[in-house]
């Protein structure tokens, strides 16, 4: 089997819905790559693009042109290649009359892979082990989410596709499967591909993040860069109109009245804003990157700014 250090490979592709006035160009021009091992997060709002997307990644839609490759073999026509891969897009269905447990023993099955010891294995790994023998029909959202990542770690994959996998979990379940995907990519060596439309969720959980708004990819690159870019901090300082007077020459500043300053600045701008300081004999309480900024900065990328293209 060819192997490759590169999961996902995605070159120039491109989706479009319809003709003439309905068309709709749902992913345009997308390149990406996935190195094995990682956790990759796929970011975009409501409409961006990423179910599409994932469908294209897993041969569920034929792209109107472009490429895709798994571990270095194309996608198209290739069932083999899937045969590495699990996938959980859009929510599971279950037969509902069934218990969760016979439901994943019947996909083993059928999948040929079926050892009821690994189906117990998995179902505790999820923590659906008190639940899991009643029947799918009274599951809530997140149970059922729950079962769906079950169904996709059935076959061993190397790889795994989650769309959006955290909807419908409340906090703590969030919570869980943040460890649990990371757990998949640290102790296991899986490489998970997942989307989400949530800025904190994927900078919680991912090595990588590509950010798609209208189909087209604004932004890649790994997590640490992306939020180094962050250009906002929060500054708690005493006297507050000194440290106005001190920072204002070499920064812009905004004022709210309150206890702090926002500078803008950057991440290696730090140590000289302290120092400034410092040497001013103003008292620091606070220098904080702001945590709002990350979703300004999601937002200020995905509402068509082409400031950033
Ligand atoms: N089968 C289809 N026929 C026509 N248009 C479609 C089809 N599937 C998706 N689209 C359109 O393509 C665009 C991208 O949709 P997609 O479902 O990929 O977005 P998404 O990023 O997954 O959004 P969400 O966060 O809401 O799940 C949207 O404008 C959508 O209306
Ligand atoms: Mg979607």
């Amino acid at each position: 089997m060819t192997d490759t250090t590169t999961a996902i490979r995605v070159s120039g592709l491109h989706k479009q819905f319809g003709r003439g006035k309905r068309q709709v160009k749902a992913v345009q021009n997308l390149s990406l790559e996935v190195q094995a091992g990682q956790v990759y997060g796929f970011l975009g709002p409501n409409g961006a693009g990423k179910t599409t997307t994932i469908r294209m990644l897993l041969d569920l839609i034929r792209p109107t042109s472009g490429e895709v490759t798994l571990f270095g073999q194309p996608v198209f026509g290739n069932p083999n290649v899937l045969k590495r891969v699990g996938a959980l897009v859009e929510g599971a269905t279950f037969y509902p009359y069934l218990s969760g447990r016979q439901n994943l023993e019947v996909l083993a099955r059928t999948g040929g892979y079926y050892d009821p010891k690994r189906v117990q294995a998995i179902i505790e790994q999820v923590g659906m082990a008190d639940r899991v023998d009643r029947r799918t029909k009274g599951y809530s959202t997140g149970m059922k989410q729950r079962m769906g990542l079950a169904a996709t770690l059935l076959g061993d994959p190397d790889l795994i596709i989650l769309d959006e996998p955290t909807n419908g979990l409340d906090p703590a379940g969030i919570q869980e499967m943040r460890l649990f995907i990371r757990e998949l990519a640290d102790k296991q060596g899986k490489t998970v591909f997942l989307s989400s439309h949530m800025l904190n969720e994927i900078e919680q959980v991912c090595d990588s993040v590509a950010i798609i708004n209208k189909g087209k990819l604004v932004r890649e690159g790994t997590v640490k860069a992306l939020l180094s870019e962050q250009s906002r901090l929060l500054v708690e300082a005493d006297p507050l109109d000194k440290a106005q007077a001190v920072l204002s020459p070499d920064w812009t500043l905004h004022t709210n009245g309150g206890a702090h300053l926002t500078v803008e600045a950057q991440h290696d701008d730090i140590p000289h804003i302290i120092r400034k300081l410092v040497e001013n004999h103003i008292n620091i309480y606070e220098v904080a990157p702001q945590r709002q900024s990350l979703e300004a900065y999601f937002l200020a990328v995905t509402q068509g700014e082409d400031t950033h293209d």
